[in-house]
């Protein structure tokens, strides 16, 4: 099998008797789990990492070849099945890529282009609260247009479009529940994207109206909008800090919660988290270590926002310590603590920033990196858009491992081992050279 290329395994065995021979970045597919429906589970060091539910037609769910007797990856891969499904699964998750030959298709390319009336529709009802107000219910477009102050007939419009694409369900004519996908854009769910969608449009989205500037020129289009960068502007306009480090949380939680269960940080009597945002991080590394101390190190904006409400035992272990990463770094980790932090800065920024650290620190403290690593290998990956993301916004970039290598290089630095994470990033973990 060639590198980087993904196995679909299909089965209508909901209990995955083929778990145990699954490789990274294989996808399986569970059918049987409700009419029309298809589960893609995404795996990662052998576990189930991620599940997207997946509407097929009839004619589709037709076309899924039954799972063959043996388990073997090999004789798998004889069964990834058909073209439409495979692209079906590719616009839905993003990031499936196989090395079977794909029927070139124009429509792939207009639907594309519709995409952002796509999402600014699932940004509008998510503002509406559409799907916090159906909540587990089944409502009509009248109550719905009614509680939201909107044009029933334009509202009935916008529901049936995002309907098609599974996000809400149009149970009988003109009701509508939350589907799998919607029950994401209610307040409450554990693992909600609701502040994530608000602040992809209401600030994520504006620079790459001007993608042009940052193509002719290799810098943030967002600055030459605002005549100032990202950061100062949220420090400057403290509803679009909120906006901004909400997402953040929200977006990530589940990444910290995985970063703790995966890395030991036991030897850790003091992590100093460097641009730690609102804190999410440090309390629950606190939490799980009660007897280590932590620094929890950002711009004002930012600790404005810190809530000093939580648990007496986890403050009184918490330093909140503004400052900035370009002039200096708190002294005296085991453990510096920089997650997605490069990634928002040029080679030369993200040096600086690492050398202000490494020149803080010792033989025994580590530095602990967690960034998106960018494939080696073009695919429609969610990776690739992060990097335009932040060259429009940031004039930052992702990067592959041998970029990190360099800054670390460059930042009197050794990579000693990278760790894999369920999800979209790894921990990069270095020490001073020569030690
Ligand atoms: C992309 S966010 C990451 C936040 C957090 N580490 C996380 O993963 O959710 C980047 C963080 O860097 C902080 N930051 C930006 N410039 C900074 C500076 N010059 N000094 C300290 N922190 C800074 C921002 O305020 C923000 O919290």
């Amino acid at each position: 099998m060639a590198k980087g290329c993904s196995l679909v395994l299909i089965s209508n065995n909901r209990k995955m008797p083929a778990k145990k021979c699954f490789l990274d970045n294989t996808i399986f597919l569970g059918q049987g789990v409700g009419k029309g429906k298809v589960i893609a589970y995404f795996f990662k060091n052998g576990e189930v990492n991620d599940g997207v539910r997946i509407r097929l037609r009839e004619e589709e769910l037709k076309l899924l070849p039954s799972f063959p007797e043996s388990n073997k990856p090999d004789i798998l891969l004889n069964y990834i099945g058909n073209e439409t499904i495979i692209d079906k699964i590719t616009l839905l998750c993003g990031y499936i890529h196989t090395d079977v030959p794909k029927k070139v298709d124009r429509n792939i390319l207009s639907l594309m282009m519709l995409y952002p009336r796509i999402t600014r529709s699932i940004y509008e009802v998510t503002k509406l609260s559409i799907p916090d107000i159906i909540a587990n219910s089944i409502i009509s477009i009248e109550e719905l247009a009614s509680k939201t102050r909107t044009d029933c007939s334009a509202l009935y419009r916008v529901m049936r479009m995002l309907a098609g694409y599974d996000i809400f369900h149009e149970k009988k004519p003109r009701y509508f529940e939350n589907s799998e996908l919607s029950i994401y854009l209610t307040r409450n769910h554990s693992d909600s994207l609701r502040d994530s969608v608000i602040y992809r449009i209401e600030l994520g989205s504006e620079s790459w109206n001007e993608l042009l500037y940052s193509l002719q020129t290799g810098k943030p289009a967002f600055d030459k909008i605002h005549n100032m960068s990202f950061f100062q502007y949220i420090e400057e306009h403290p509803e679009k800090a909120l906006v901004f480090n909400k997402a953040m949380e929200a977006q990530y939680r589940k990444d910290f919660n995985n970063i703790l269960s995966t890395y030991d940080f036991s030897f850790c009597r003091k992590l100093i988290d460097v641009g730690g945002g609102r804190g999410y991080f440090v309390s629950e590394f606190l939490k799980k270590y009660p007897n280590a101390t932590a620094v929890l190190f950002d711009l004002e904006s930012v600790l404005r926002e810190f809530d000093n409400s939580q648990n007496k035992n986890i403050l009184s272990r918490l330093e909140v310590c503004i400052g900035d990463f370009f002039t200096s770094v708190p002294f005296g980790g085991d453990i510096y603590f920089l997650k997605s932090i490069l990634h928002d800065w040029n080679d030369e920024q993200a040096v600086k920033i690492l050398c202000n650290i490494s020149k803080i620190m010792n033989k025994n403290s580590r530095l602990l990196i967690v960034e998106i690593i960018l494939p080696e290998k073009n695919s429609p990956d969610f990776s690739f858009l992060m990097d335009l993301q932040m060259l429009v916004q940031h004039g930052g970039r992702e990067r592959n491992l041998k970029e990190y290598k360099h800054l670390l290089h460059c930042a009197g630095c050794l990579l000693c081992k990278v760790h894999s994470l369920p999800g979209i990033f790894k921990i990069i973990e270095a020490k001073l050279q020569g030690l």
